[in-house]
């Protein structure tokens, strides 16, 4: 089955408006024939509203980094799925491993969140990945497990449809240590293994994966060849128009 490629990339906490009208300038007329992948940006929520402008009339989307689950009420200093809709954003990222080490998400607020998202109409980025100390002691099919299954109880298929799923090692992410392709390879196909247990064989085998972790303009393509990887989610190399140009157009 070829699944349509998708290049993400996650700003997390970079630029200002300033920089991200400077950035678009230079990222869109670099990007301007490519249409042979999903381009996505998730910039900071301060910057939303002048990404979305910016990207207006592209296929370029623009997606949050997190939300609440509820729709509104008494959350200081939380974002909800409605809200980001209104801003015009199509996606939003859910469970990053730096929400889940350093802001307490666990399985449990990622399957909250996701139901508020697709009831939102919004595209969610789920991501799963292990420790690198989870991997050694041999746990990382384990932990996927866990996550994907704690993170997408209770989804129909037509929902699981709708989703990105993003697998990071966090051993990977802003290390300069990718995975391997065959490494990313093999745990992609785990995914999809799991996804057909608790999905339809169509739904599990529509099902898009990205790699993320440490993904460069010199890395792109071998990740790419490999059949089971369908995307990257790109963190340092996303900041940068031309590095990030050079990424979508592998
Ligand atoms: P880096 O590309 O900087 O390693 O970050 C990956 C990541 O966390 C994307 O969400």
């Amino acid at each position: 089955m070829s699944r349509r490629p998708v290049i993400a990339g996650n700003w997390k906490m970079y630029k200002t408006q300033a920089d991200t009208r400077q950035f678009f300038a230079a990222f869109k007329p670099l990007v301007a024939h490519s249409r042979h992948c999903d381009i996505i940006i998730a910039p900071p929520f301060t910057a939303l509203s002048v990404a979305v402008e910016a990207a207006a009339g592209t296929p370029i989307a623009i997606a949050a980094q997190n939300a609440h689950w509820a729709r509104e009420g008494a959350f200081t200093g939380e974002i909800s799925m409605p809200m980001l809709v209104e801003a015009g954003c199509r996606g939003v990222i859910i469970g990053h491993s730096e929400r889940r080490q350093y802001f307490g998400e666990t399985d449990e607020s990622v399957n909250r969140k996701l139901g508020a998202a697709l009831h939102a109409g919004l595209t969610p980025i789920i991501c799963v990945g292990e420790l690198a100390a989870e991997r050694d002691a041999n746990l990382t099919h384990a932990v996927l497990k866990r996550q994907f299954e704690g993170g997408l109880h209770a989804l129909t298929d037509a929902d699981f449809s709708r989703i990105l799923l993003a697998y990071e090692p966090i051993w990977a992410i802003g290390t300069g240590r990718t995975a391997t392709p065959e490494i990313a390879a093999a745990v992609h196909r785990f995914l999809r293994e799991l996804a057909a247990k608790q999905f339809s064989p169509e739904c599990a085998s529509a099902l898009r994966i990205l790699y993320g972790g440490s993904v460069k303009p010199d890395n792109i393509k071998g990740l790419m060849a490999q059949e089971e990887i369908d995307g990257a989610l790109v963190g340092g190399a996303s900041l940068d128009a031309k590095s990030f140009a050079a990424i979508v157009n592998f």
